[in-house]
């Protein structure tokens, strides 16, 4: 792995050699949630952190009429007419960056001709949010090139649009807000209704944040997530015939919930029942956190991986393989599948000396039992998008 510097070095060296300009330089980082996962869209709570993974853009003036994408991982260059773009998505990585250049010309913003290239080291499809950091990204850096001053507010939300009405995945606020928001040595607990942020110092004592990935590529734009958030709409929509004006299960009480169970399905009753008890979550466990209580904490990241896989169905076997795992590990305190699910990463807290001997007792079993290679991440809270002074 290239050191961060020799890294943003040798982008801006292929960029100079391939385009003959000086480039700007954007670093946009991943995202973890330590607790609150399909709460977002819910109207409800989150705590996630920007870290320490990223992806780099570096982007510079066209001097011909049409502009170029790159991106380092796939080697691989797409013409583009920021004028006249493509009327359907393709299933490509520059789908994102397409997707963010409509939203921003349907917001009357018109791009000068560009070259821009993607590289970094955040892994996509792993529930990192590579995808929100590609569409913030590339906001800000066509922001800064063509010096806009779009504020931090309307990228979050015209990139979230761009997820909603280009890719199809009618996702929360989360990823794009952590992506732009972000702070070093912080995590945040966000209120997806009023955007309202508490930034606090996350400060784990002996533990450190361990990812394992999965290796199981999620798709969220196939149907199950949407179809979550539709369960938990059509949730909301049979609680509001009991004569409460409700907009979100934000609204809605566990008494309120309890009292209209018969009327419920099962699997609706089930999907709303989570999103209640993983606001509560987020919301004690950032109590826990504040007096220090880290033990406390991680028990909660156990009880949502629970609720995630038993009553929001979003796991899969590889994850809860792992999570399983890491229960039965002492020097864990929690674990949980973290992101939309499906696959992706867990996110456990695992004393720092235990490490080595939690993977190295982990990772052949995991080989065994899927045939997959576990890869592993640990990371650390950093800033949110921004341009890399050099
Ligand atoms: C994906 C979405 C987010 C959020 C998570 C689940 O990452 O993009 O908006 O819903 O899944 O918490």
């Amino acid at each position: 792995m290239p050191n961060a510097d020799a890294e943003v070095t040798s982008l801006v060296e292929k960029f100079k050699a391939t385009y003959h300009v000086e480039p700007l330089l954007i670093k946009s980082p991943g995202r973890i949630n330590l607790i609150g996962d399909h709460t977002d869209y819910n109207e409800g709570f989150v705590m996630p952190a920007a870290i320490d993974k990223h992806l780099l853009l570096a982007i510079g003036t066209s001097a011909e009429k049409y502009s170029t994408l790159y991106s380092l991982k796939y080697n691989e260059t797409v013409k583009i007419d920021s004028q006249h773009l493509a009327d359907k998505t393709t299933t490509h990585w520059s789908d994102y960056m397409i997707g963010v250049l409509k939203q921003l010309s349907a917001s009357g913003y018109q791009t000068k001709p560009f070259h821009c290239m993607v590289g970094g080291d955040l892994p996509s499809g792993a529930g990192l949010s590579s995808s929100a950091a590609l569409e913030c990204g590339f906001a800000f850096a066509l922001d800064q090139l063509n010096q806009w001053r779009i504020t931090s507010t309307d990228i979050i939300k015209l990139s979230q649009k761009a997820e909603h009405e280009w890719i199809g995945v009618r996702c929360g606020i989360m990823d794009q807000f952590t992506n732009m928001m972000g702070k070093k040595n912080h995590a945040l607990v966000l209120d997806c209704r009023s955007l309202e942020q508490h930034y606090f110092p996350l400060e784990l004592s002996d533990y450190t944040i361990l990812l394992c990935d999965t290796g199981v590529k999620h798709s969220l734009a196939s149907s199950a997530y949407n179809q979550r958030r539709i369960e938990c709409e059509t949730g909301v929509s049979i609680l509001t015939q009991s004569g409460t004006d409700l907009k979100s299960l934000r609204d809605v009480t566990f008494a309120m919930l309890e009292a209209s169970r018969d009327k419920l399905e099962p699997t609706i009753y089930n999907r709303c029942a989570f999103v209640l008890a993983e606001n509560k979550r987020v919301l004690d466990g950032s109590k826990n956190l504040e007096q220090g209580d880290v033990k406390a904490f991680g028990r909660k990241m156990f009880e949502s991986h629970e609720g995630l896989s038993k009553l929001y169905d979003v796991s899969c076997a590889e994850l809860d393989f792992l999570v399983e795992k890491a229960k039965d590990f002492r020097g864990i305190i929690g674990s949980r599948m973290m992101g939309g699910g499906f696959g992706g990463v867990t996110i456990s807290l695992i004393a720092k000396d235990e490490v080595e001997n939690f993977l190295s007792l982990v990772t052949p079993l995991y080989l065994t039992a899927f045939g997959l290679e576990l890869k592993s991440y640990i990371v650390r809270p950093m800033d949110g998008t921004a341009v890399v002074e050099s």
